[in-house]
């Protein structure tokens, strides 16, 4: 197929955009239907992603793309009674918000229908943390979703095969063609399946810091905008927080380590920057979503909700509900309990040992996860197989005044031993200082409203 719609050819679509023209609705449903039904050449679909990479696109046609994107596949349709809500996050080391956040707001009388990815190279994915759990079933039909979301309020899956399908072609195509970076395709691609779930509310989780995507606050911040910003003109009231990712969240990071951990957060003993998380997207989402009438007061909801133990009666529900036994969901859930009765736990566990007196000022987080994946608990290809027993506890806090030989992070793992150059880029993740150069800072910088 050379042709949009016999007005204008591919090639002439491309030249338009690369000279820095401003394509018409009509080019863009032509260009996202010929990439889903396959009809442009993959050649000419990478030259198009390089010239939106280089030209950008104006508020409109990331509007334009991300509504076509959207509609290339099934879009969920809710029964009007339901508010339904997601938060989505750019990612981070340690970052297991989305366990206790679905059951809580689900607790609060949200829908939560919660897509969730896998983890590639350093970044752990919220499913394969889930996989951690013997039966836990990520993939459910839509048919089965909807029953989910009828009789306990909230679940966590995989995307469908008719779920944004042109979004699988170009993302395949941005990583070949290095054009992943692209303010406008980023947009496109979170926020046409975010309307594709059928939301009425959504919580971005734009990180920044060492251990994130963006280093910055300002290129994150320009990130958050486009998605707020697209995610409003698609209808769904969307907001944003900015936040801090320098440090891993929480003390566990891997796979079946960082279950129990939001296990404990949903048992009302979690970290206290999880906690922070978790009661600001939450309690952001209830407000935003007209299930509160301010910030705080959603803040206090979700509080309530974790320290009543109403959000892990929904966990364990959801556990239920997507294959995990009755006797193993409950025996997560209750208050003493030996999760790796359950989950498998690495044959070794080995502790550093601090190599100086000092107070923390910083655990590199990327660091760990290299550490970590290099031990199994990440994947190079997509569909690779992980070791979800691999992780570590840190056992140290931020700002904690630490002595030498006292253990500071204990790393699980199946090889052997750790090798000696894993030791070195362990030590060198946690960084000493005096006490009076750490500060305490919130995870949370920043908001974007909707507008
Ligand atoms: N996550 C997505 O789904 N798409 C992107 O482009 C980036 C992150």
């Amino acid at each position: 197929m050379s042709n949009t719609n016999n007005t204008i050819t591919f090639p002439e679509l491309i030249r338009l955009k690369r000279d820095g023209g401003q394509l018409t609705e009509e080019e863009i449903h032509a260009f996202v239907q010929g990439v889903k039904s396959r009809a442009i050449k993959d050649s000419q679909i990478g030259a198009m992603l390089m010239a939106i990479w280089l030209k950008g696109m104006s508020e409109k046609e990331t509007l334009q793309l991300t509504k076509e994107m959207m509609k290339s596949g099934e879009v969920f349709d809710w029964s009007d009674e339901w508010v339904v809500v997601d938060k989505h996050s750019t990612g981070g080391v340690g970052d297991k918000v989305s366990l206790p956040l679905a059951p809580a707001l689900a607790a609060c009388g949200c829908k939560v229908p919660m897509i969730s990815g896998r983890g590639l190279a350093h970044t752990g994915g919220t499913l394969d943390k889930l996989e951690s759990i013997p039966g836990f079933k990520v993939n459910q039909s839509v048919q089965q979703v909807k029953q989910i979301l009828l009789d306990i309020g909230c679940c966590i899956v995989g995307q469908t095969e008719t779920l944004v399908p042109a979004d699988r072609v170009l993302y395949a195509l941005r990583d070949a063609t290095s054009t992943v970076d692209s303010l406008p395709l980023i947009t496109g691609s979170i926020i046409s399946k975010k309307g594709a779930e059928g939301l009425n509310a959504l919580v971005l989780d734009v990180k920044f810091g060492r251990a994130a995507l963006y280093k910055d606050l300002d290129s994150a911040r320009h990130l958050a905008q486009s998605l707020v910003t697209a995610g409003n003109n698609l209808g769904i009231t969307t907001g944003a927080i900015l936040s801090r990712m320098n440090a891993p969240i929480g003390r566990c990071v891997g796979n079946a380590v960082e279950v129990c951990e939001a296990l404990e957060c949903l048992k009302g003993r979690g970290p206290d920057d999880l906690n922070e998380l978790v009661l600001t997207l939450g309690g952001y989402l209830l407000w935003i979503s007209g299930h509160s009438p301010t910030l705080e007061n959603g803040k206090n909801m979700i509080l309530q909700k974790l320290m009543n133990r109403e959000a892990l009666k929904k966990f364990q529900a959801m556990l239920v509900a997507q294959g995990v036994t009755e006797d193993a969901a409950h025996s997560l859930c209750a208050d003493d309990t030996d999760y790796f009765k359950h989950m498998k736990r690495a044959a070794h566990q080995t502790e550093l040992k601090a190599q100086h007196d000092g107070t923390v000022l910083e655990i590199d987080g990327m660091a760990v996860a290299k550490v970590l994946h290099k031990l199994g608990a990440g994947r190079n290809e997509p569909g690779e197989k992980i070791d979800h027993s691999v992780g570590a506890e840190i056992l140290v806090d931020m700002g904690q005044q630490v002595t030498k030989g006292q253990s500071w992070i204990r790393i699980h793992h199946n090889s052997p031993e750790l090798y000696i150059h894993q030791h070195f880029d362990l030590q060198k993740a946690l960084v000493f200082g005096s006490s009076d150069e750490f500060k305490t800072e919130s995870r949370v910088a920043e908001f974007i409203h909707p507008r």
